[in-house]
């Protein structure tokens, strides 16, 4: 506040000064609507302040504006964070004031009812341009005196670039005896702890020549990127009465461009998420799973994982991004080291990496994980998205597999092919060939990869021993998850039950030794199961309507592993028996 009143005093004696420019700059004038609040509490102010923005191009305060600005900005967001809608009426006391002569005066406009029509037609506009709910950030419409605001939070993954391009090709003077693209006047202020850049139309500047006495009237476009207070840039636009078409069209596309997702080709349009949505649905046919695209932006879903949800493997996860993020993020320093030490170009980077373990053991959640990080799709291929009895269907669908992996992103893609083991092992001979051809196909589309392209395969198996040596030859990488280590359980055991005390988690994670990642959760879930089933049966048996929810204790927990273990053990020694009987059976079997 202290330096708002130095402001003031400097603005009184900047007026006492005849301003040398009669109107000053509109810029300025507009950083200080910003201060909305206060402009309404402080009429007065206000009044000093708007004359004094005339006069601050050519007073000595000038030369310190941008701090100036900085404070002024950062005191304007946080007055507008509480004005909203609701704030209509408290505007007037800024209204021009009425006409006292006998002559009836045109009754002033209703600002509110304009901002109200305005939000209308724009939500109308979103909805006719196909735009799915949640893909564009959400936007506000309020009354600032006499003019519209409306406002929007730019999400940190829009490049501001991008959308100053856009809002000035969409607004701005066309030139197209050039290279194409607009014009716009576009002015900008940087202080410590704020940045701004208007953006007006260079037509309206032209039609009224010097004079800039009705810039009011035009839109100003405000890009407002605050260093202290939050790390959102804002974009508002401001004008006096509604929007024209071509404005809201413009803020629509504005609207899109912030809500649009890294990675999704903006340039080209519908056109192009319409070709991929039909890619995405031939691949979901055949039962692909696709992760990583179309997910409206802060859509928390249950597909977010990232690392914290796989306890321990940090020998893993550090593999991981050594071998798929990294190259996947920054494959310029890959190519520049190539460049330099071979003599012909060809890339390095990894094209396909095998993840191999005992069942559970955290593959395919690492996968999901790697598509969440790397920020380009990943096709999940399950076995029998791929394998088909009718003859040379395996082929093509592993062939389609690659090739709509390579048109559904220009930044490329993860192929994640489960139990890759099943395309290269069976003992049934017919299957045997089907197997052999679709491992041909894998091999040659591993090898055949277009340099450019950034598409990604891991395969995922339990049974390494068994690959093909054509194809192992072929992996860059291989990384072992194997069974989970006591440390690692009892991490497991504490996101499963975040209520046991530290020794009861050593104790339980000493009861599941031997037990993969799946098989900790699994005896958690079953102590939950039987634990709830034993509260409810309690309730009962006591005419209880309500049974008290308490958590389930270790010994419920031990129960559960003890019982997790028994069925373990019975399964393996089930699969031993299967195994003995078919090495007594003759291998030519002519019966
Ligand atoms: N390290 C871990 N931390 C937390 N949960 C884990 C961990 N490892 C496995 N899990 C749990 O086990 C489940 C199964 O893991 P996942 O499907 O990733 O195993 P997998 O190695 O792909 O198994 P499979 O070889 O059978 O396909 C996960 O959804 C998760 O709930
Ligand atoms: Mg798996």
């Amino acid at each position: 506040m202290a330096v708002l009143h130095r402001l003031f005093r400097a603005a009184r004696v900047s007026l006492s000064h005849p301003p040398s420019h009669p109107r000053g700059r509109p810029e300025l004038r507009r950083c200080f609507h910003h201060g909305t609040s206060f402009e309404q509490s402080n009429s007065k102010a206000s009044d000093v302040l708007r004359s004094c923005s005339t006069t601050l191009n050519d007073s000595p305060l000038f030369s310190m504006s941008p701090a100036v600005f900085g404070v002024l900005f950062s005191v304007g967001v946080a007055a507008y964070a509480d004005s909203d809608e609701a704030n209509y009426k408290s505007s007037s006391p800024i209204d021009p004031p009425q006409h006292s002569s006998s002559v009836p005066a045109d009754p002033p406009p209703n600002y509110a009812d304009i901002a109200k029509k305005e939000r209308a037609r724009i939500q109308e506009l979103i909805q006719s341009k196909g735009s799915q709910y949640g893909s564009c950030p959400r936007f506000n419409v309020s009354v600032r005196g006499q003019k519209i605001t409306l406002k929007f939070q730019v999400p940190s993954t829009c490049e501001v670039a991008q959308l100053i391009a856009n809002i000035g090709s969409q607004l701005g003077v066309k030139v197209s005896d050039r290279t194409g693209g607009s014009d716009m006047i576009l002015r900008a202020w940087d202080s410590p702890v704020a940045w701004q850049i208007t953006l007006r139309s260079v037509e309206k500047k032209k039609e009224q020549g010097a004079s800039e006495d009705d810039s009011d009237e035009d839109l100003c476009i405000l890009i407002f990127g605050s260093l202290l207070n939050s790390d959102k840039v804002e974009v508002e636009y401001i004008k006096k009465g509604s929007l024209t078409t071509e404005e809201r069209e413009a803020f629509v596309s504005a609207l899109q461009v912030a809500g649009t997702k890294p990675g999704q080709n903006k340039e080209s349009g519908r056109a192009r998420d319409t070709s991929m949505d039909k890619t995405i649905s031939q691949l979901e046919s055949m039962g692909v799973r696709i992760y990583g695209v179309n997910k409206p932006l802060g859509d928390d879903s249950v597909d977010e994982i990232s690392w914290d949800n796989i306890a321990g493997y940090d020998q893993q996860k550090r593999e991981i991004e050594d071998t798929i993020l990294m190259a996947l993020h920054s494959p310029e320093v890959y190519d520049d080291i190539v460049r330099g030490t071979r003599s012909k170009f060809e890339s390095n980077r990894p094209r396909a990496v095998l993840f191999e373990g005992p069942p559970g053991t955290g593959k395919t959640s690492c996968a999901r994980v790697i598509a969440n990080q790397a920020g380009i799709p990943l096709l999940y291929v399950p076995l029998e998205a791929v394998m088909s009895k009718y003859y040379g269907e395996s082929e093509r669908l592993l062939g389609a597999v690659f090739s709509q992996a390579n048109e559904l992103s220009d930044g490329g893609a993860i192929i994640f092919l489960d139990e890759i083991d099943a395309f290269a092992i069976s003992r049934d001979s017919e299957m045997h060939e089907a197997t052999r051809r679709v491992l041909s196909v894998l091999l040659r589309q591993i090898d055949g990869f277009e340099q450019d392209k950034k598409v990604v395969v891991i395969a995922a198996t339990n049974r390494k021993q068994d690959l093909d040596p054509a194809l192992i030859s072929r992996f860059d990488s291989m990384i072992m998850f194997g069974l989970p280590d006591l440390q690692t359980r009892q991490e497991i055991i504490a996101q499963y039950a975040k209520q046991l005390s530290k020794p009861e988690l050593v104790q339980l994670a000493q009861a599941t030794e031997a037990m993969s990642g799946r098989d900790t959760r699994d005896v958690c879930q079953g102590a939950e199961r039987t634990w709830a089933s034993k509260l409810i049966r309690r309730a009962k048996a006591i005419g209880l309507e309500q049974q008290q929810v308490t958590l389930p204790p270790i010994q419920e927990y031990l129960e559960s592993a003890e019982a997790r273990r028994r069925a373990l053990r019975s399964v393996a020694e089930q699969r031993e028996h299967n195994l003995a009987a078919r090495s007594k059976k003759p291998l030519l079997d002519f019966e």
